[in-house]
């Protein structure tokens, strides 16, 4: 059942203190990737919910780096195509790119600008949402290249950090919150 499966994830996720600075409990989902009933658990409540939720999806959009470990494996479950938003620097080619503060600091997110066309729907998948900074920078990259952002996914969304204001035009999805 959906319940046992987030049971399950919950249990694979560890909170570690101080890092990676003072003050920050870092919510690791490593051990979810170790275990693979835990991530296949993981991919079907992802699958599940833009199942039940969005019709014609075009395209999952990954986060680096932790959004990489999720949205290939997302995209090939619904028999899309995957594209990666990277950290300023990494990708060659013509780029788009849009700067944001984060938890712990600033930086810049980048994609392609042949990856991602006018008019295509779009999900956008990490690992965890905090501020919303990460992933808001992610959906303006999207507007930039006039795409439509169906939704934003995580595992995990830290509730006291209030990401969700941040994103107040999109539909989020989270499958465990603290
Ligand atoms: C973490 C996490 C998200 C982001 C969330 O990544 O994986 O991408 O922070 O924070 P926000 O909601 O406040 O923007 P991090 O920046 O640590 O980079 P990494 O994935 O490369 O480790
Ligand atoms: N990214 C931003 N804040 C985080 C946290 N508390 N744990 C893990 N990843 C994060």
């Amino acid at each position: 059942s959906s319940e046992s499966k987030l049971r399950l994830i919950e249990r694979h996720i560890r909170a570690f203190q101080n890092f990676p600075k003072e003050g920050i409990l870092f919510r690791d989902i490593c051990p979810i990737l170790k275990n693979p009933a835990c991530l296949t658990a993981v991919m079907d409540l992802l699958e599940e919910h833009v199942r039940n939720n969005h019709q014609q999806v075009d395209l999952i959009v990954g986060l680096d780096a932790r959004g990489f470990l999720f949205g290939p494996l997302l995209a090939q479950r619904l028999g899309v195509g995957f594209v990666l938003v990277r950290k300023k620097g990494k990708l060659p080619g013509a780029t788009v790119s849009v700067a944001y503060n984060l938890e712990y600091g600033k930086a810049e997110v980048e994609v392609q600008e042949d990856a991602v066309t006018a008019g295509q729907k779009v999900l956008i998948i990490d690992d965890l949402l905090a501020t919303g900074g990460t992933m808001h920078a992610a959906c303006e990259l999207m507007k930039k290249q006039q795409a439509e952002v169906l939704g934003c996914m995580v595992i995990v969304e830290l509730k006291d950090l209030k990401g969700t204001d941040r994103l107040k035009d999109q539909k989020v999805f989270s499958l465990i919150q603290y």
